[in-house]
């Protein structure tokens, strides 16, 4: 068993747990850019006590490297608790993130999420640096 054979993917425009990243599809090496990551973009995902979304993060994986690098953690830690009970809370957090970045390099950005009922899911993009 590796952590390969529990991660699932989708196309997170019918698959409500499938991480969404939004970014450029093509960038300018060293230029800043925006990655808006997010979990039910298009079909919403549950956000309540019992069932949510903990968190999304990013990793960068270069084409002409081995290894991925890790980016950022984005956790998502109320959901409506409070001591009145479950969803009597007065803050929930949505599962949306942005993340500003610089690459050099054209490569894949990766994503995964973590639903406290479904377990872990994965998307990825790729992004080209001209010239
Ligand atoms: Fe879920």
């Amino acid at each position: 068993m590796k952590i390969a054979d529990v991660i699932q993917s989708a196309d997170w425009k019918i698959e409500k747990h499938a991480p969404v990243i939004e970014a450029p599809e093509k960038v300018a090496a060293g230029e800043k850019f925006c990655v808006d990551l997010s979990v039910g973009k298009e079909i919403a995902h549950p956000n309540t006590t019992e069932h949510n979304i903990r968190w999304i993060k990013l990793y960068f994986k270069p084409d002409n490297g081995k290894f991925a690098y890790e980016i950022g953690s984005y956790e998502f830690n109320v959901h409506g608790e409070s001591v009145e009970g479950a969803n009597k809370g007065p803050v929930y957090a949505e599962p949306v993130a942005k993340a500003v970045l610089k690459i050099s390099t054209s490569g894949t950005l990766l994503a995964t999420s973590y639903c406290n009922i479904h377990g872990l899911w994965e998307s990825s993009k790729a992004i080209a640096v001209e010239g």
